[in-house]
């Protein structure tokens, strides 16, 4: 019969421990790290290779700093997540890996995710002016994005974190739809009982009214507006509303695309924070007048306009936005193989160099970021 763990002597309860052997869960060290790529809230990732088929992975660290015991529910909520969505527009999941056990490490183990290596991520490529977008190339980008959305909604799945740094594309020009860390899989209204999610999600400078208003029953277009604001970057190359706080992301938001009230938005005056929060009073929307000296081709200004719609339950869904005009008429998408050719090294926001003396001046066309305090040294202060 088995002795138990517990009443093992020291010595062979820590053989015992780094004998372990987890038959799911490989260690780690069968690949070996190349370069570190990422710096997240929530770990580190590296590209690697595999030792013995030299493929190229991604490996995300699963941070348990903060864990008094067992592993970290919001990582098991990640993976579950990456397990379901399988689809060529998003990032596939290979493997959860280990290292193992030993003294130095107080016999816990540090655990990865694996993932396919995809070469780019939009904010690396959108912050290096030597990349060029066509216009038929910004259609194909759009619609993977939307495709990657649509399918995630279909599985009523939220990615509850869109932004340009999750955003990953291939050498040959696939993207993925990458972090499922902030995600979560919602319903529609139970027996008319309204969700309670958490509304402090979403990376503020991407971050819907609804939520920047207090909504906690929110729903896709939390993501369709992050998809709006990632395809005015394409042109703009920068983040188009960075605000400084909740309350300032809010007014850059009433400034481009109007005031927020009952008669644009019925029922805006219900959310909790509509009389806590300084709402800009008299401010016309303005996305197409603004965006159009960037954007220029009217479908893209039509197309951007319905996914920056303040009403969520107006915003253009995944689906009717696919089936715009924008991606059915001259130029058509075209791959972006060709594009990506040209340049041979791997473009990643944390790879971006820092800005230097001589970056474009801010445009007085859009609303302009104050200072950003922790933003020097990536992209997004780059305002063009
Ligand atoms: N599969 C991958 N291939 C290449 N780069 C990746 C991959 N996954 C993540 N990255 C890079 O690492 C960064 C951080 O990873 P992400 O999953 O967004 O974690 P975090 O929660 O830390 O933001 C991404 O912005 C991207 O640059
Ligand atoms: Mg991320």
């Amino acid at each position: 019969m088995a002795t138990s763990i517990t009443s093992m002597n020291p010595k062979d309860r820590e053989k015992f421990l780094e004998e372990l052997e987890f038959p799911f869960c490989d260690e780690v060290n069968k690949y070996e790290k190349m370069a570190k790529i990422g710096q997240g809230t929530f770990g580190e990732v590296f590209k690697a290779r595999h030792k013995k088929t030299k493929k190229i992975v991604a490996l995300k660290k699963v941070l348990m700093e903060n864990e008094k015991e067992g592993f970290p529910i919001t990582a098991l909520r990640e993976i579950r997540i990456l397990q379901l969505l399988k689809h060529e527009n998003v990032v596939n999941l290979i493997e959860i890996c280990r290292t193992k056990v030993t003294q130095l490490n107080k016999f816990k183990s540090t655990f990865y995710l694996v993932f396919d290596f995809c070469e780019h991520d939009l904010a690396g490529l959108l912050s290096n002016a030597n990349v060029k977008f066509s216009l038929g190339e910004i259609k194909k980008v759009m619609q993977q994005l939307l495709n990657g959305l649509y399918f995630i909604h279909s599985n009523k799945i939220l990615h509850r974190d869109m932004k340009a740094a999750n955003v990953l594309i291939t050498k040959s020009g696939v993207l993925k739809l990458a972090d499922f860390g902030l995600a979560r899989a919602f319903s529609l209204n139970k027996n008319n009982q309204p969700n309670r999610y958490t509304n402090r999600v979403v990376t503020l400078w991407y971050r819907p009214p609804e939520l920047l208003l207090g909504e906690r029953n929110y729903g896709p277009p939390v993501d369709m507006w992050g998809a709006g604001c990632i395809m005015a970057e394409m042109w703009t190359r920068s983040p188009i509303m960075q605000g400084n706080t909740e309350q300032h992301q809010l007014t850059l938001i009433c400034q481009l695309c109007g005031s927020i009230v009952p008669e644009i938005w019925p029922d805006v005056e219900k959310l909790e924070l509509y009389n806590k929060m300084e709402l800009p009073k008299g401010q016309k929307r303005k996305v197409k007048e603004r965006l159009k000296p960037y954007v220029k081709d009217p479908y893209a200004c039509d197309l951007l306009d319905k996914l920056l719609t303040l009403d969520p339950s107006k915003r253009v869904d995944a689906d009717a936005a696919l089936n715009h005009d924008f991606f059915w008429t001259d130029p058509m998408p075209c791959e972006l193989s060709k594009m990506l050719g040209q340049h041979g090294q791997s473009m990643f926001e944390f790879l971006a160099p820092p800005r230097r003396a001589g970056r474009p001046q801010p445009h007085p066309a859009l609303p302009q970021p104050k200072p950003h305090p922790s933003a020097d040294s990536s992209y997004q202060d780059r305002v063009f």
